[in-house]
């Protein structure tokens, strides 16, 4: 028995092979726009079935709810220019263009000129033009367009990872074919390294399933590349990982670097996946010093147990510990930091791209292979 979906159905507004006849006026949307098309369609993000119109939006920001009082903390809207924004009004039925091809339609309920300092405030917890996330909300445009949506054709999909896409359906097939009861979800814009896997496999010693779900939409520019990721991911599995015990699908979500809020988010995007449980570790979803380590953990405290209907793993922050001799946290081991083997993504990162090799205990050799080789050719094809 997977997870009830957010607010009991999960929702579908995939039209396949639909034209759109009657949807006359056109609006172009930018690659994040695109991606939400499809969760809200393949009902990753149910209960939602259009992007927001200015009351669920601003009852988004504030209170960190729709509405009706359901619990949502992203504010999951359409950003277009002012330009764009002038052609259409409400009552208007518009198709949602990307690069030159019709990908769904939005009836269109409303429009509005959001407060984006107020967004990135209380979304972000910042208005630093620094954050990823921030400089994004102000990047868009400048109008948002609300009403529902229908999506007439998916986006291609990367072939390296073309198999790797469940849709919310298919997942909990599956998850129902293995015959899993409860189900862990674990979110990642990262390689998996060691302390990845050991909260993960803590996690799973008392769940039936393990579900991976990276996400692939837009990161910042410095995030190893999806492609690369996923390959890493397989040969950690195939190795190390009990199959029975174990699924992968990615999240093709943008990431937002929403700290605490995106947390929250992420959380019932894996419940609508079929999740009964999530992993929320050290600074989920966080980015630079932004937020505090532990803030992703502590938002959950706004919401009850059956508002959010998934149960959250908190892990402190994870490690090799060199006198333990094993992998260890901070609510297990009592040695100080000079023991530990940790190193900044940031740091990793730059490694992994001059090709030094982090050590054993901080990531498998296998996987730092695989990343080496991966961000290699990645430099010699930008050539
Ligand atoms: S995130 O942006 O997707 O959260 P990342 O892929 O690094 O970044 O993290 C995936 C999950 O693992 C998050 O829940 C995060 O909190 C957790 N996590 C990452 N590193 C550690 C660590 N060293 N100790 C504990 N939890 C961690």
């Amino acid at each position: 028995m997977t997870s009830k979906p957010h607010g009991g159905i999960l929702i579908n507004r995939q039209s396949f092979g639909q034209t759109a006849a009657g949807y006359d006026q056109i609006i172009p949307i930018d690659r994040v726009a695109l991606s939400d098309l499809e969760l809200i369609a393949n009902g990753t993000y149910s209960p939602l079935t259009g992007f927001l119109d200015q009351e669920n939006y601003e009852s988004v920001v504030e209170k960190m709810r729709l509405k009706r009082g359901l619990a949502w903390t992203i504010p999951v809207t359409l950003p277009v220019s002012e330009e764009a924004a002038a052609q259409v009004s409400a009552g208007d039925r518009a198709r949602l263009v990307y690069q030159g091809v019709v990908y769904g339609t939005l009836a269109v309920t409303g429009k509005f000129r959001p407060d984006k300092e107020n967004e990135a405030r209380k979304v972000y917890g910042t208005t630093d033009r620094e954050h990823p996330g921030v400089k994004r909300l102000f990047d868009r445009g400048a109008v948002y367009l609300s009403g529902p949506v229908r999506l007439l054709r998916r986006s291609p999909r990367p072939q390296a990872f073309a198999a790797d896409f469940l849709d919310p359906v298919e997942t909990r097939r599956l998850f129902d074919q293995k015959g899993w009861k409860t189900i862990v979800g674990f979110q990642t814009r990262n390689p998996i390294h060691r302390a990845h896997e050991y909260i993960q496999k803590t996690a799973l010693e008392t769940v039936d399933g393990l579900f991976i779900n990276p996400l692939v939409g837009e990161t910042k520019k410095d995030d190893i590349p999806a492609d690369i990721r996923l390959r890493s991911y397989h040969v950690l599995i195939d190795n190390y990982y009990v199959k029975e015990r174990t699924a992968l699908a990615v999240f093709p979500a943008a990431m937002r670097y929403a700290g605490p809020r995106e947390a929250v988010f992420h959380a019932i995007c894996r419940k609508n996946f079929g999740c009964t449980h999530f992993i929320v570790g050290r600074d989920h979803a966080g980015v630079k010093d932004y937020y505090g380590p532990y803030d992703a953990q502590k938002i959950f405290s706004h919401f009850t147990r059956e508002e959010l209907d998934i149960q959250t793993l908190f892990f402190e922050n994870s490690y090799y510990c060199t006198k333990c001799g094993s992998m260890a946290s901070n609510k297990t081991c009592p040695h100080d930091a000079s023991y530990h083997v940790a190193l900044s993504g940031t740091k990793v990162r730059a490694m992994l791209r001059d090709g030094i090799r982090p050590p054993e205990t901080f990531s498998r050799p296998q996987v730092v292979q695989v990343l080496i080789d991966g961000l290699k050719e990645k430099a010699g094809q930008a050539k």
